[in-house]
């Protein structure tokens, strides 16, 4: 199989690219390296995950925005198909610089759209799309505290948020806009062009090789700041829940997409799921547990659109999919601490 991976630099697109490079298909990954150049503060070796897939004889990298619409059809000219991770990530930064976000998420996915709709073999797109596609409505649930954690109050929410929660009339951000935009682009090129468009709506995804910032990638950003000595500053009181997932049970989920058969298209609420949350706090009592170290924390006042509890139903993906989360937030932890202390060069 030929795939195109855009954002590969990335930390899920460099996974996604190591699993097909691995299974012995031909690999193009895109990417600007903006991402890297956002990092340069506290990350030291920024162009890593770039250099890290540099060992893989099929995979060939492109440097290159996924708005250049030229090169874009030129790559998707005979993939069988496309993986599209990048994007502008961080919600902090949609805020204060709408601009870049509008084009690299918006108008970048309908870059990648029309490659895909020009091309003569590519048949099929996953998407990675969020939960803040739902903006502030998850807050409209009401919750209660519960020891280190919120729970939700409201039973109709016992497996989690599901694809028919209202993505309408709440506060979503530019960032949720950008990528809601792009999520019914993707909808609408299924229905009127016959593209296989995956839509993964997804929450927290964690792992090895995430560049971890305070802006975006949290559980990453915990693991640096403990295991680094880093001071650590929490929004909210840390008793906000997400659900966790493990960043190559996601990559299996995007490979069952494509290599289904029986799936036109679909839109999946996309995490660990019910089974696998975490709080902040509960967090920070794990990475003690593990390498005894506590990081100095501050609270600050709760941001803009932050939901106490965020939990994906994730019955559908599990049902149309045949795909479930195998690693437990304690086996995945481990594994980004165990990345963590062999690479504490990266980190500046
Ligand atoms: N990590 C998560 O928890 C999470 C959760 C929900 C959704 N997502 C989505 O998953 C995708 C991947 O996230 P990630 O955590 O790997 O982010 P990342 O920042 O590590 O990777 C994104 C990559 O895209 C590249 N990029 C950005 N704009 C580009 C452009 N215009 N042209 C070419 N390359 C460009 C960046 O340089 C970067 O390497 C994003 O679409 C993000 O919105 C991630």
């Amino acid at each position: 199989m030929k795939i195109l991976v855009t954002g590969g630099a990335g930390f899920i697109g460099s996974h996604v690219a190591e699993f097909y490079a691995k299974r012995g298909d031909e690999v193009t990954v895109i990417d600007n390296l903006s991402r890297p150049a956002l990092l340069k503060r506290e990350i030291k070796n920024f162009d890593y995950n770039w250099r890290y897939l540099g060992k893989y004889k099929n995979v060939r990298l492109v440097k290159a925005d996924i708005n250049e619409q030229a090169k874009m059809q030129e790559l998707a000219r005979d993939a069988d198909a496309m993986v599209h991770t990048a994007a502008q990530t961080a919600v902090t930064t949609s805020v204060t610089d709408p601009q870049p976000d509008f084009q690299s998420n918006a108008a970048g996915t309908f870059s990648v759209l029309e490659a895909a709709r020009k091309s003569p073999t590519c048949k099929a797109i996953v998407y990675c799309s969020t939960n803040k596609v739902y903006g502030d409505n998850p807050n409209s649930i009401p919750v209660r505290a519960e020891g280190k954690r919120y729970v939700f109050s409201d039973p109709k929410y016992a497996a989690g948020i599901p694809e028919s929660f209202s993505i309408d009339h709440c506060e979503h951000t530019p960032y949720g806009c950008s990528k809601l935009t792009a999520d019914l682009y993707m909808q609408d090129y299924a229905r009127l062009y016959g593209l296989k468009t995956g839509v993964f709506r997804m929450s927290c995804i964690y792992g090895t090789r995430q560049l971890g910032v305070e802006d975006q990638g949290w559980v990453a950003h915990f693991v640096i700041s403990t295991i680094l000595g880093k001071p650590l500053t929490i929004y909210g009181d840390g008793k906000q829940v997400r659900d966790v997932l493990f960043v190559t049970d996601l990559v299996e989920a995007y490979d069952s997409f494509l290599s289904n058969k029986g799936i036109r298209h679909g839109v999946f609420n996309t995490g660990g799921g019910i089974k696998n949350t975490m709080s902040l706090l509960e967090l920070q009592d794990m990475l003690e547990e593990f390498t005894g170290k506590r990081s100095k924390t501050s609270f600050s006042g709760w941001r803009p659109s932050d939901q106490k509890v965020y939990i994906s139903d994730i019955r559908k993906a599990e049902e149309k999919l045949g795909w479930k989360p195998r690693t437990s937030p304690r086996e995945g932890v481990k594994q980004l601490c165990a990345w963590v202390n062999e690479n504490k060069g990266i980190f500046a």
